[in-house]
């Protein structure tokens, strides 16, 4: 049984050398594709994969077309955006995710950046503090719920809204249930995204819902860059001269934010949300275990396409 990581944003070596561990105990074989470049190298090392642990790499209809062995994809984190759910199945191929695994690393670079953007971006101006400030969490899934505990800590006043989540779970964490994201918007100083990016969630995040917010209010974005209307969002800002932006996702449009915004926005230059030695671990060890496990028992918890 052969694995292949393709990772084009590899794992920590740990977390490589703790997959192989796992892999090779089953009496496996683990193959490694890092930093590829083109789409032509993961065409051909995918050829005789068993399986495959993926993080944000795409894994489309013709991935798939020439992966003729493959029986499994572990997508090492949350979000499975990046696979083509429909082609998989239709491929017979079994897509899993590892949810929660990665979570509390996502959450731990939200307060990262948002001290940053609170002073300045570190310009030697006078900034304010997070203790006090109104923070909204949209939505409260692993990622969300891990925002809401270290804000806690900050001294924040914290509100989430889920269109999933019922209210009653969100109150019995300790944060204030929004009735709408509308309602988030509207009242918080912070807002951070927590969704996936879904057709529903695409483009969702518009001028018309970012312009409720209050004077000098920070959006953050640790999810996903489609959620994004850009260019309403880049109208709003030039409108809005108190608005902020920070993102761990570069916008398509990451130039003209810079250019026009080069005081009020802000992008890591690669998504860094997942990137520390314990995320890689956790969410690679996972993977590895999930594939494991569907090829000794069938075992399919976590699986994510029909
Ligand atoms: C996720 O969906 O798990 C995060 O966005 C992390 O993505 P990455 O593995 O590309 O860092």
């Amino acid at each position: 049984m052969k694995v292949l990581i393709a990772t084009e944003k590899p794992f920590a070596a740990v977390a490589v050398e703790g997959i192989r561990k796992e892999i090779e105990a089953a009496g496996f074989e683990l193959a490694l594709l890092e930093k590829y470049t083109e789409k032509a190298q993961l065409l051909d090392a995918v050829k005789d994969a068993n399986a495959l642990i993926i993080r944000s790499d795409k894994v489309d209809a013709e991935v798939l077309d020439a992966a003729k062995e493959l029986k499994i994809v572990v997508r090492a984190g949350a979000g499975y955006d990046n696979v083509d759910l429909a082609a998989a199945t239709a491929h017979n191929v079994c897509v899993m995710n590892t949810p929660g695994q990665n979570s509390n690393a996502v959450a731990e670079l939200v307060f990262g950046l948002l001290v940053f953007g609170v002073r300045n971006f570190f310009n030697g101006k006078a900034g304010t503090e997070l203790m006090g400030k109104k923070l909204g969490i949209l939505a409260f899934g692993n990622v969300g719920r891990n925002v809401a505990r270290v804000a806690a800590g900050f001294g924040m006043e914290i509100s989430a809204y889920d269109a999933f989540c019922p209210a009653e779970a969100i109150e019995a964490a300790g944060v204030h249930a929004a009735k709408s994201q509308e309602e988030l918007f509207e009242t918080c100083d912070v807002v951070s995204l927590h969704i996936p990016a879904t057709p529903e969630t695409k483009q969702s995040i518009n001028k018309a819902l970012v312009g409720k917010m209050k004077k000098g209010g920070i959006l953050i974005n640790t999810a996903r860059k489609e959620v994004i209307n850009e260019s309403e969002l880049l109208e709003l800002m030039a409108e809005r001269e108190d608005l902020k932006y920070i993102t761990d996702i570069m916008p398509d449009a990451h130039a003209a934010f810079a250019e026009q915004f080069p005081t009020r926005y802000f992008s890591t230059p690669k998504k860094m949300g997942a990137q520390t030695a314990e995320a890689n671990i956790n969410a690679g060890i996972a993977a590895a275990k999930q594939i494991v496990a569907y090829f000794k028992e069938g075992c399919e918890r976590f699986r994510v396409n029909k």
